[in-house]
């Protein structure tokens, strides 16, 4: 018989404090925490046995956060939508019903497809999915070919530069391009930076747990940069409507898109949510993405080496499109295992809206469940070595959708995936067409947490000349990157 959920294994709370106890350790390195968890309890367990009415994940009436690990359960969490629905790990920051006029842009922030479920969801996927289609995606080609050119132009041989910070702006340029239709994003590093510092507020401690809008406090800033936010996008919307049915990128399809009655589709407001994930959830994965291939790439030499010689082969100096990257089968492995060991998106979440087993355990509406692609990919009974960096693997395994899931996989899959599985090969390709890319010595790499995992100071490489010196900069990595990867040579 079916257990209830105050059995669930886990992490008592502590005295006084509670189960706040348990969560403030988590804040630092939620991933090995919860590896050393997993090793403990198993492969379901809660970080506050008995419950608590009121969770870190969970908001108020969401009694319970367990996590699972397997590929078993992220199959009956992704094939079962209907019952587990999304139910982002920060839902306590976007209010339901009635709030004061101040915080009602949290509501509208939120309407995005993150923040929907059932045939709504279903019905507004399918209305957005034709801007990732294969046709679309010839287009964003040439158009992420010319935007990256541009950057690679600016950087100079010899100067040190924070590729993480430099794959942010790009990618950013790119989903403002390819998504928005927009040439230059005006100032796109200002408002890079101001989505940077609503996503790293919307995960801090002091704006989760203490939401009162008072000036002074984190989370009235988090409000303020609401607003911010959503003029902003505003503004771009008002810019593209005169034009919106000439065009196909993603808000163009928003805007001219009809009912079954002929209305229009989309809101003003769905449209400010839906362009603002598309805008934080279409570059700050990618550019992660990026940074921790670039700096796994840095401390391989001989996968460096093997890669070079396939650009230098499919591309030498011609200027590339898409049928070079169909020819480029190393390059898409080695994204596959960046991906597999560093993925951008390392945990998600999911809220029960039916009464529903899982492990053994009965689970009721509101209880939230987390999965994480982090341990997943990291399960030797799947992956050989689970901790190394071994693009070869690729040319032997084949991991199903729920033992591989850097995208999620089913109808809450990542509908940019075929725009982040081409823009990353070809920034990869075309920047070592160009140039060697070498670990700063005064690197310290640090993952950080966040809604993604990214490096928490920023990741210096210097620029080098196209060479053969990849063993320049190997080895005496510092930081706990260690506690990720097993660095050392293979
Ligand atoms: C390496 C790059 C990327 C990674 C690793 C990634 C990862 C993910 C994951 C894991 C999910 C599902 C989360 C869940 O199950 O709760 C997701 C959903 C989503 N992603 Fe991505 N993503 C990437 C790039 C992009 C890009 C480029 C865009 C848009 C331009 C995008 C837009 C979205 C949207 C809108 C959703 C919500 C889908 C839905 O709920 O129906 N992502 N992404």
């Amino acid at each position: 018989m079916a257990k209830g959920i105050e059995d669930i294994p886990g992490l008592e709370p502590k005295p006084i404090v509670g189960w706040l106890g348990n969560v403030a350790g988590m804040f630092s390195d939620p991933l090995n925490a919860l590896t050393d968890l997993h090793k403990e309890y198993g492969d379901v367990l809660t970080i506050s046995r008995g419950g608590n009415p009121h969770l870190f994940f969970a908001g108020p009436g969401k009694h319970h956060t367990l996590f699972v690990f397997g590929a078993k359960y992220n199959h009956q969490l992704m094939s079962n939508s209907d019952v587990f629905h999304s139910g982002s790990i920060l839902s306590t920051l976007f209010p339901y019903g009635e709030v004061d006029a101040r915080r009602r842009v949290l509501q509208k922030l939120s309407i995005g497809l993150f923040g929907l479920n059932g045939n709504q969801h279903r019905r507004q996927r399918r209305l957005i999915m034709p801007a990732f289609h294969k046709q679309r995606l010839n287009v964003y080609c040439d158009d992420i070919v010319r935007i990256t050119n541009q950057k690679l132009d600016n950087w100079k041989v010899g100067e040190q530069i924070d590729i993480w910070r430099e794959m942010m702006n790009l990618t950013l340029q790119i989903v403002a391009q390819c998504l928005f239709g927009l040439n230059a994003l005006k100032e796109s590093q200002a408002f890079g930076e101001l989505i940077q510092t609503w996503i790293k507020l919307a995960v801090s401690p002091g704006v989760l747990l203490f939401q009162s809008d008072i000036p002074g406090l984190p989370y009235h800033r988090f409000v303020s940069i609401s607003h911010e936010l959503d003029s902003i996008v505003r503004n771009i919307i008002n810019q593209i409507r005169p034009t919106s049915d000439e065009n196909v990128d993603v808000l163009s399809l928003m805007l001219s898109a009809k009912d079954e009655d002929g209305n229009p589709a989309f809101t003003d407001d769905e449209i400010v949510g839906h362009s603002a994930i598309f805008f934080t959830a279409g570059h700050e994965t990618s550019s992660n993405a990026l940074a921790w291939t670039f700096f796994l790439l840095s401390q391989h030499p001989h996968v460096m080496e093997k890669l070079r010689l396939e650009i230098d082969r499919v591309l030498g100096d011609s200027s590339l499109n898409i049928d070079h990257l169909k020819q480029m089968p190393y390059l898409d492995n080695i994204v596959k295992e960046s991906l597999r060991l560093m993925p951008p998106a390392p945990l998600s979440a999911r809220m029960v809206a039916e009464p529903v087993e899982v492990g053994g355990y009965e689970l009721s509406i509101g209880t939230e469940v987390v999965f994480s692609a982090f341990h997943t990919h990291r399960d030797s009974s799947i992956y050989e070595n689970p901790h190394q960096f071994i693009p070869e693997r690729w040319e032997t395994i084949n991991p199903t959708a729920y033992e591989y899931i850097p995208f999620s996989t089913g109808i809450r899959s990542c509908v940019g995936m075929p725009l982040a599985l081409m823009e990353i090969p070809i920034i990869i390709a075309m920047v070592f067409q160009k140039f060697r890319l070498e670990l700063s010595s005064s690197a310290n790499v640090i993952p950080h947490i966040g809604l993604t995992m990214s490096p928490k100071y920023g990741m210096p490489m210097i620029v080098q000349p196209r060479d053969n010196n990849y063993n320049a900069g190997v080895g005496n990595v510092k930081g706990s990157i260690h506690k990720y990867i097993d660095l050392k040579p293979i």
